[in-house]
């Protein structure tokens, strides 16, 4: 069986960066769905579609081309990478990810990357509805505060300007939206790792993980 690494967490995390980098350690592929979700959110923004349309909604995500290369995300092969990163986006995602048309048109895409020698899933249900049979789950978290002081870093980096305030209640506001909603909430199963990132630095992350399969594949 191929394997799959499963990390799901809340949002600002860190997962997005120690998934990729647990896979480029192991020559794995990396499934970033949260992107998908964001790019939903993107599609139906530019086509005007209302959050609260759910079978439009659903039809919208069956029939998107969306094509990861080099880093890079495409949709109808405009690339998209850096317009769904935005706190908007983030938000618009959260909604639509709520919407089970929405989470049901997107299963097979996600459940297609899967492929030799291995993936590494990152998201908020990759070990819980994705990938069930993954022979590593891992929750990764940390405190709001640390979450939101690392988002607002990366948004000033980037030039963006930012209230540390305001993205920690989007951040809370968004956790509970995740975490609430009945379709696919964000939960740490009873069979995965939890990670606290909080006083840990991405490399401690990554080593931490990449150990972790070593012990399970060692068992199995
Ligand atoms: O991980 P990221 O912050 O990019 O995800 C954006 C939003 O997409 C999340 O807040 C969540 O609501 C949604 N999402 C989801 N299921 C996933 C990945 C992301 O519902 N597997």
């Amino acid at each position: 069986m191929i394997p799959v690494i499963a990390i799901d967490g809340p949002t600002a995390s860190g997962k997005g960066t120690v998934a990729q980098r647990v896979a480029d350690q192991l020559g794995f592929h990396y499934l970033d769905s949260g992107a998908l979700y964001r790019i939903v959110g993107l599609a139906s923004l530019e086509r005007g579609i209302p959050l609260d349309f759910y079978d439009e909604l659903g039809h919208l995500t069956q029939g998107l081309k969306i094509r990861f290369a080099q880093g890079h995300v495409f949709l109808d092969e405009k690339d998209v990478s850096e317009a769904i990163r935005t706190e908007e986006m983030g938000q618009r995602a959260s909604a639509v990810g709520a919407i089970p048309q929405v989470r049901m048109a997107l299963v097979g895409l996600q459940k297609s990357f899967l492929s030799a020698p291995g993936l590494v899933a990152d998201g908020r249900d990759m070990g819980t509805v994705i990938f069930p049979e993954a022979v590593l789950k891992v929750f990764l978290t940390a405190s709001a505060q640390i979450r939101a002081q690392r988002r607002y870093k990366q948004l000033i980096a980037k030039g963006i300007s930012a209230n540390i305030d305001i993205l920690t209640n989007d951040l809370l506001e968004r956790d509970q939206r995740d975490t609430q909603r009945s379709t696919a909430p964000l939960i740490q199963s009873e069979d995965a790792y939890l990670l606290d990132t909080s006083n840990l630095t991405i490399d401690q992350a990554v080593h931490q993980i990449v150990s972790w399969y070593g012990t399970v594949t060692q068992n199995k």
